[in-house]
């Protein structure tokens, strides 16, 4: 049974051969060469919508989905996100140099990170970043002296910690409360640091965020965090008259890696999100403050594919079978680590039977170099296709060029208009910043 086809943009065509968003897999490792990603935009765009109106719908004015950059950061999706009317969070100087270079409105940027560096600071301060999410109390006082010196107010919002775990859904574990991010509401740090930042003269304090996890696809640890931020905003306002802007509740919802996963519907959650975010203020006898989201893996997970070719099959004296692929760990760490589990097709033969069980592993002199173990696909011979399905987010931005491989390119699928979002890096490129 062909139970891969697990997103909606995949097909298999009359070669047999699969596709992504009507093309065929085969002709595009051919046309662009392996290993690829391949970014089908009409996908990204869905997902954006899905974000932008239904947040427009549900939220109060000037509510706005943030594209995590972790997720996946190049100046083509820094196009496609501000065209759509997001805003875009960002992890580090590198991320805000690409956004700042795709001409990404940066008003609506939030610069994260657990440890800005005082060079980070001064540079998201000359980029102009709207807000700064500022993790601790070291950071704040970073930020106010650089501001002061300057002669702004910076506007931030402030990382706090929940004590949520969206795995047990369990409130305050101590995992949790002793995250590396934030400050920690239960014990009185989120407030001592609130009135830290009220204080200071370089700080506009506009609010909170909090990010609860990843790749959950309930809206109960969404809604436990939000309860427990509101709460906090509402403390603030009764205790100490300040009034939060916005309230963000970070990113998390799931994407389906195998046929197992369920399929997200993303505007379903985020009504539902809205209908309690709105009940608690309701009981809470508050406004609604201004919500953000920053979706990562949601916006792009699916729309992401990556084709290699095979090389060897090899057949093991304990019966496993190998099929090397012209990639691996370099483009997808995310097997090696943390065991992440992944769809594998073979794209060349998708109408045959998937009877072959094997571990797909790439070329690296590595024996961890594990796309994915155990899986079943059609028997594979030399030169075949293979796909690896959802790899939109997470790959492309933890790539790496490990025994100096280059990085593939991304194609950015578009009907007839197929363009590079990057190229393939050579060998040359391997060595530009070589220089004894
Ligand atoms: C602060 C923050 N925001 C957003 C995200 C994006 O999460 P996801 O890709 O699961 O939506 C992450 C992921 O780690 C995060 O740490």
């Amino acid at each position: 049974m062909q139970d891969f086809l697990i997103h909606p943009n995949l097909n298999i065509n009359e070669q047999g051969h699969l596709t992504v968003s009507g093309q065929d897999c085969v002709e595009l490792a051919a046309r662009y060469g392996t290993p690829l990603y391949l970014l089908d935009e009409q996908l990204v765009r869905t997902n954006c919508r899905a974000y932008v109106q239904t947040m427009k719908e549900c939220f109060p004015e000037g509510s706005m989905p943030l594209l995590a950059s972790k997720a996946l950061s190049f100046t083509g999706i820094y196009k496609i996100a501000a065209s759509e009317g997001m805003g875009t969070d960002l992890v580090s100087a590198g991320e805000l140099y690409t956004a700042k270079k795709a001409g990404f409105p940066l008003e609506k940027a939030f610069f994260h990170g657990n440890n800005k560096t005082d060079a980070d600071i001064a540079f998201a301060m000359d980029s102009g970043v709207g807000y700064f999410v500022v993790d601790n109390l070291h950071e704040l006082i970073a930020v106010n002296s650089e501001a002061v010196r300057r002669g702004i107010r910076q506007k931030i919002l402030l990382r706090l910690t929940p004590g949520i775990d969206p795995h047990t859904h369990k409130a305050i574990t101590t995992g949790t409360v002793d995250s590396k991010f934030g400050s920690v509401i239960e014990n009185g740090q989120a407030e001592e640091i609130t009135l830290q930042a009220l204080s200071m003269d370089g700080i506009d304090l506009r609010g909170f965020h909090c990010h609860v996890g990843s790749q959950v696809f309930e809206i109960d640890p969404f809604v436990q965090a939000a309860e427990i931020m509101l709460r906090f905003i509402k403390k603030m306002q009764d205790t100490h008259g300040y009034a939060a802007e916005y309230c963000n509740l970070g990113g998390g919802f799931g994407a389906r890696y195998l046929p197992c996963h369920p399929q997200p519907d993303y505007v379903s959650y985020i009504r539902a999100l809205a209908a309690e975010v709105n009940r608690i203020c309701d009981a809470l006898l508050m406004p609604c403050p201004k919500i953000l989201l920053e979706p990562g893996r949601s916006i792009v997970a699916a729309a992401g594919t990556t084709l290699y070719t095979a090389g060897s099959v090899k057949h093991t004296p304990n019966g496993k079978t190998y099929v090397s692929v012209d990639g691996g760990m370099p483009d997808n760490p995310r097997y090696a680590l943390y065991e992440s589990p992944y769809t594998a097709v073979n794209a060349s033969r998708a109408q045959q039977e998937t009877e072959l069980l094997c571990s797909v592993v790439g070329r690296c002199c590595e024996s961890g170099d594990i796309l994915q173990e155990n899986v079943r696909i059609a028997p594979v011979q030399r030169g075949d296709v293979i796909a690896v399905l959802t790899t939109g987010a997470y790959n492309y931005s933890m790539a790496s060029n490990y025994n100096r491989l280059p990085r593939p390119a991304l194609v950015i699928l578009n009907g007839e208009q197929n363009r590079i979002g990057i190229r393939r890096e050579t060998f040359e490129d391997l060595v530009r910043c070589d220089e004894n």
